[in-house]
């Protein structure tokens, strides 16, 4: 007999298939450590469920595919084997889309749980120069209308320009860096750019309180694949704490400036100075959470602001930077945006500074004002680099901070964040703030 009871069952049971039919894609894509010929693509679903990318090169002919083994909602596919500088379109799912069913997917008649075609080009080969867009996002993960105003304001800003790579300066996402923090801050917040652009990022404090940096474990290290082995360039660090990478005639160089040891014996600092040593790019971006120099929201100073990290990266790690011939310094943690002068040699307080001895060039560098700042083309140790805080792309000091460092060319209590232009030997700064206004500019030339 078929009691209404033994009807639901059935009815459930014939449910089920198309259930499991719906699941859905509720992180990424995202494209991780991007290489002249490989790419890395994420996402995540509700469900468990296979792992395809399909690519090609014509959104309506995704000839390839790449997939990982087995069922996963976290999926983690490397795509291998690709053209350097070429543009290429993806869509991501449980099995391969037959490439005809591309065209119809991109046009929005997408079905249950299916996502649309994106898009990525691959960096070029690594040397000679291409002109590089560079977006820098210094504590952004506010999750509020602030840190939404900084987005709209560089999407508006660079429009039909595409991103060519992002920068994460830590403190992604408040408060605590959890998966759910991410989830809002990250994720909803830029799934434009995530599909687009891959991005690279270092831990902050606050990202610290959910990760650990000498086991590689936790919501940091889980979200984020970093090239550990120089898979994109650079000397091989062995951890996803600190690591370097190539882009065109750029050398990007990540420190871990919260979480690794940071005594000038460590594993970082030998990575480092072998690191420095070996790359033959024109530029060198170094880029870590705790700045150098700062009196915004907090006060490089203090010995006992942020446990004495930023006298650490200033005293120890900075003059191996400037050994090495580092062109830009970018970090964060201090809600404000700082710029320094062109400067070298200056690792003590405040009240050490001398204008005299550290100021390598005094002048704005900008070509509409006194002046770019000029540098040999070869690698000149100490000749001088730019450090700037850009830790305001979620929010500025709600109080009045001092400002007052004098290794400052420029200090502003705005949010923003900031953008890198490198075209061959010029590499063009500028900050935006969160009303689009550019409230700084300078320019560095290699001749
Ligand atoms: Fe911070």
């Amino acid at each position: 007999m078929i009691t209404p009871r033994r009807l639901l069952i059935a009815s459930f049971l014939l449910v089920l298939p198309l259930l499991d039919a719906a699941t859905t894609i509720v992180r990424g894509p995202y494209l991780q450590s991007a290489t002249p010929t490989s790419m890395v693509v994420r996402w995540r679903t509700d469900n468990t469920e296979g792992s395809v990318v399909s690519y090609g090169l014509e959104r309506n002919q995704l000839t390839s595919s790449a997939k990982a083994e087995g069922v996963t909602a976290e999926h983690i596919v490397p795509l291998t084997g690709l053209k350097p500088n070429t543009k290429y379109y993806y869509t991501i799912g449980p099995a391969a889309v037959p490439p005809a069913n591309a065209e119809k997917k991109s046009a929005g008649e997408d079905a249950a749980g299916k996502n649309p075609v994106n898009s990525f080009t691959t960096p070029p080969p690594v040397g000679p120069a291409k002109p590089t867009r560079i977006w820098v996002l210094g504590d952004p993960g506010t999750k509020n209308a602030v840190q939404t105003a900084v987005r709209d304001v560089y999407y508006k800003f660079t429009g039909n320009r595409a991103t060519d790579l992002w920068l994460l300066l830590g403190d992604n996402a408040y408060p605590d860096g959890t998966d759910a923090d991410y989830q809002k801050a990250i994720f909803e917040m830029y799934p434009k750019t995530l599909a687009t652009s891959p991005v690279w990022s270092t831990l902050g404090n606050h990202d610290g309180k959910s990760a650990n940096s000498l086991t590689q474990s936790g919501v940091y290290y889980d979200i984020f694949t970093l090239p550990s082995q120089a898979q994109a360039g650079g000397v091989m660090s062995g951890t996803e704490a600190y690591y370097s990478f190539d882009y065109a005639n750029i050398h990007f160089v990540c420190l871990d400036s919260h979480d690794s040891d940071r005594t000038d014996t460590g594993p970082m600092m030998q990575w480092l100075k072998a690191d420095l040593a070996a790359t033959q790019r024109d530029w060198i971006i170094a880029f870590f959470h705790h700045p150098t120099y700062t009196k915004g929201t907090h006060d490089s100073d203090k010995d006992s602001d942020s446990q004495g990290r930023m006298n650490d990266m200033r005293a120890i790690f900075l003059p191996v930077l400037e050994q090495g011939g580092v062109d830009l310094i970018l970090t964060g943690h201090s809600h404000v945006y700082e710029r320094s002068w062109l400067m070298d040699g200056h690792y003590g307080k405040s009240q050490t500074f001398d204008a005299k001895q550290h100021v390598k060039q005094s002048v704005s560098g900008r070509a509409d004002g006194d002046g770019v700042y000029r540098k040999p083309r070869a690698r000149t140790p100490h000749f001088g680099d730019i450090n700037v805080v850009t830790g305001s792309a979620g929010h500025a000091s709600a109080k009045p901070v001092p400002l007052n460092h004098p290794a400052f060319y420029l200090s502003l209590n705005e949010a923003g964040s900031s953008v890198v232009d490198v075209d061959g030997l010029k590499l063009d700064f500028i900050f935006l703030n969160d009303k689009g206004e550019k409230r700084d500019w300078f320019t560095i030339v290699k001749e």
